[in-house]
């Protein structure tokens, strides 16, 4: 038993083995347990010497079978620890981080500026009232103008704003000038029944930006506006004011920026005219005034609806205003802000 015992304890090749080899010699039913079962069918003299035999002969296989097991543990042990080696030298697998979207981008530094001359920044919903979309600015249900924005309906009072503009009448209705004048922007998206093309979208952005104050012109309009093209496309810039209609605003204006030839920093085709079109603006309208409560006696203000798509795209040369839409990473990665 012993000679056989021994042998296959070190023919175990792994703990499932010796755990068997334990079974069918220590067990039950064991080869050992038997002949320690049997001895009281001994003598008296015989089973002293028989039982201690037998007892030693255990105690051997024991320990054999526990030396093994360790033994086999040990090298599972090794072997695991072999096929989990990590080389810390390997050089690491670069970790992608995203950049703001050159959209994001562009209205940030529209902000900034706006900030740094004391504007604050509110926001509006994208969900809009035809109230406050139409009717507080001066375009009543019947108003031909209304033509000039496709509009999303949603119920026949519930629209997706077509404009930044309701943003305005919102924030005249609440403001209170014995805290100072009112100088705001709100940047945000807004929606238009369009067809998509190279140069339209069916959301797109504006910037909406409104001063009231006493004793506010538009020479207040021509200098703010000036300034936040210099700085957005280079100090070379010019603005010129062309008269315009907006039911909001009298006198209407469009504004266009001085053209520059592609090359360099803030390259963008420019048009024979030699300008180009970036924004609408112009002096709040009485009617608009007094339907937030404001008395256009005293207190007047400028208005204007900057898109900040056109703005990247003269900015960048993009000549397809659905590249800001199509998440092309391709197109997205040449914005990056990284070193
Ligand atoms: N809301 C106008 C538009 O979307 C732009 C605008 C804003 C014009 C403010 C004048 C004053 O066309």
């Amino acid at each position: 038993i012993k000679k056989n015992g021994l042998e296959e304890i070190k023919q175990a090749e792994n703990s499932n083995h010796i755990n068997d080899v334990r079974v069918k010699l220590l067990g039950k039913k064991g080869s050992i347990t038997e002949v320690l079962r049997g001895m009281r069918d001994l003598s008296a003299e015989e089973r002293p010497k028989v039982g201690s035999f037998a007892n030693k002969i255990r105690d051997e296989l024991t320990e054999a079978i526990t030396k093994k097991h360790e033994e086999l543990e040990e090298k599972k042990l090794a072997k695991r620890l072999a096929s989990e080696t990590l080389d810390v030298t390997l050089p690491a697998t670069e970790v992608k981080l995203g950049t703001p979207h050159v959209l994001v981008q562009v209205i940030d530094e529209i902000e900034k500026l706006f900030l740094g001359m004391g504007f604050q920044v509110v926001d509006g919903p994208e969900v809009e009232e035809d109230h406050y979309n139409f009717e507080m600015l001066n375009l009543p249900a019947d108003h031909p103008a209304r033509d000039m924005q496709d509009t999303f309906y949603i119920t026949k009072q519930l629209l997706m704003r077509t404009q930044t503009s309701p943003v305005q009448a919102r924030t005249m209705e609440v403001h209170d000038f014995a805290q100072g004048p009112l100088k705001m922007i709100s940047p945000g998206k807004v929606y238009r029944r369009d067809t998509d093309d190279a140069t339209h979208s069916h959301q797109f952005h504006q910037i909406e930006g409104l001063v009231i104050d006493k004793n506010i012109t538009m020479g207040d309009l021509k200098g703010t506006l000036e300034l936040i093209a210099k700085k957005v496309f280079g100090a070379e810039r010019e603005i010129r004011l062309r008269p315009s209609y907006f039911p909001f605003t009298e006198p209407s204006v469009e504004v266009d920026v001085s053209c520059f030839k592609c090359g360099g920093a803030g390259c963008y085709v420019c048009k024979n005219s030699g300008w180009i079109e970036v924004l609408g603006a112009g002096m709040v309208h009485p009617n608009v005034l007094k339907m937030a409560g404001i008395d256009p006696e005293v207190y007047g203000g400028f208005a204007f609806g900057l898109g900040p798509d056109r703005f990247a795209m003269l900015k960048y040369g993009v000549d397809d205003i659905r590249e800001f839409y199509l998440n092309d990473v391709r197109f997205l990665e040449q914005f990056s802000q990284k070193g």
